[in-house]
């Protein structure tokens, strides 16, 4: 049961846990009257210390859409920790006026750190370059629902594999399922840190390779999981400014491509996709974010206890 939960990282629900969260998600996707009004009287917190879009208000959104209600902050600036507040002394006070937190965090282990004190569940929603697993939630329904499962496909994943939580997070979930093989495509400045290959991939005997051209490797992919270069985690912007551009996504590079591989990007993009290729139908990023929406009302619908998952 996921009532009552924290999710830190995605090995935290086991596969189970997941299928019947993505059943709910799709049943949510295919009825949009199915679980609303199920939180009414329910309180999310939402606090973010880092800025964001789509998880902030996809969160919140989904919260509306349950029936239940929001508070928090969108930026730190506005709340105590801005007269030296401790996290752990935030955490305890939010967690005696909501129902759930959820929390974005530039340090790495701050979800940890938060679940620990916390008297209600606390969702991470990107702790520094660590993990993001409500994305990952949201990219492995993006691919269940258009492949039709989660096993047996070849994934690129194309960019900034150093500081990308989003990378980290789904190159881990996806190790759980079988037939997967894992291409990681970036320059060497940026390649996907030693306790991925290593400590994940290698321990559970998963298939994967490291190129420095995407063109090298496109023809092969079922999906293709392009990411930004992360500004914000670079010590110092000449290596951002080198960096940058280092892969851009065109229709001209596409052709190579599978005529059924897909394009997620967990988005925000900067260059990295050119909008030429929005209309591709392989393109599905705004779809996925859409998803994640769904998948994060399954989510707080479960562990509010509304629906028994
Ligand atoms: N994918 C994602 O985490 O987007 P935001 O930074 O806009 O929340």
């Amino acid at each position: 049961m996921l009532k009552g939960r924290h999710l830190i990282e995605p090995g935290d629900f086991s596969l189970e846990e997941l299928d019947r969260l993505f059943f709910l998600a799709g049943k949510i996707e295919d009825d949009g009257r199915y679980l609303r009004e199920s939180c009414r009287g329910k309180l999310l917190a939402t606090l973010f210390f880092e800025p964001s879009t789509r998880t902030r208000l996809s969160f919140e959104a989904a919260m509306l859409r349950l029936g239940g209600s929001c508070l928090g902050f969108a930026e730190p600036g506005s709340s105590s920790a801005a007269k030296g507040e401790s996290l752990s002394d935030t955490i305890r006070t939010v967690s005696c006026y909501a129902d759930a937190i959820v929390m974005r965090n530039p340090k790495e282990g701050a979800a940890l750190l938060a679940s620990r004190v916390s008297l209600v569940p606390v969702i991470n929603a990107g702790d520094g370059g660590h993990h993001h697993p409500t994305q990952t939630l949201t990219d492995l329904l993006t691919i269940r629902r258009r492949r039709g499962e989660l096993g047996n496909l070849t994934i690129g994943f194309c960019g900034d594999l150093k500081f990308g939580r989003t990378v980290h997070s789904l190159a881990k979930a996806l190790s759980r399922y079988s037939g997967i093989r894992e291409v990681f495509i970036s320059p060497p400045e940026l390649t996907v840190p030693g306790y991925i290959t290593k400590g994940v991939l290698e321990k559970e005997k998963i298939p994967y390779s490291e190129a420095e051209k995407l063109e090298d490797v496109i023809k092969d992919l079922d999906v293709l999981y392009m990411t930004r270069v992360q500004k914000e985690r670079f010590f110092n912007e000449e290596d951002y400014i080198r960096l940058k551009d280092f892969y851009v996504l065109t229709k001209d590079k596409m052709k190579n491509a599978k005529k059924d591989m897909i394009i997620l990007h967990p988005l925000p993009r900067v260059n990295e996709i050119a909008v030429e290729l929005d209309d591709d139908p392989r393109a599905v990023y705004f779809k996925q974010a859409q998803y994640g929406m769904y998948v994060r009302m399954a989510l707080l619908a479960s562990i509010l206890g509304a629906v028994p998952c």
